[in-house]
């Protein structure tokens, strides 16, 4: 298992749910789009270290974390490029940061409770 990676992981993952959370996805987005192309790459690579001897449930939770997460990037993506008016972008926000946090619960679970 490579736990530099998981938590370089954590860490980029916390950072996304901080500008979410902050709403400084637009004025952080150098940051953001670098956190997230990122944290694919980290997250692929912790799911081809962990899925080895994996506890039940793990794929099919994990599965459903890696699209929550997709949706959490294409959020952050489409409110960086700024061009969805206030009400809308609130709205982005409000989905973006309730599966940000099932994603960091999910992740959290399986790296430190579940084995
Ligand atoms: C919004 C994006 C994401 C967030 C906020 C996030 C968050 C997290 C967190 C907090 C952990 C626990 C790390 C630790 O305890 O050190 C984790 C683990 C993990 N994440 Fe992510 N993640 C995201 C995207 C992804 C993506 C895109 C993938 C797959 C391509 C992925 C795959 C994994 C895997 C396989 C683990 C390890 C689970 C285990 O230990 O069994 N994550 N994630």
């Amino acid at each position: 298992m490579n736990t530099g990676l998981l938590h370089t992981h954590l860490l980029l993952g916390g950072f996304l749910l901080l500008a979410l959370v902050m709403n400084k996805v637009r004025a952080w987005r150098l940051g953001v789009l670098g956190a997230s192309l990122a944290i694919v790459v980290t997250g692929a690579f912790n799911f081809m270290w962990r899925m080895k001897g994996a506890p039940a449930g793990w794929h099919a939770l994990i599965g459903i974390k890696v699209l929550l997460a997709l949706h959490v990037i294409t959020m952050c993506v489409l409110i960086a490029r700024g061009t969805a008016g206030a009400e809308k972008e609130a709205r982005w926000r409000k989905g973006a940061l309730i599966s940000c946090a099932l994603v960091v619960v999910i992740g959290l679970y399986y790296s430190n409770f579940a084995r």
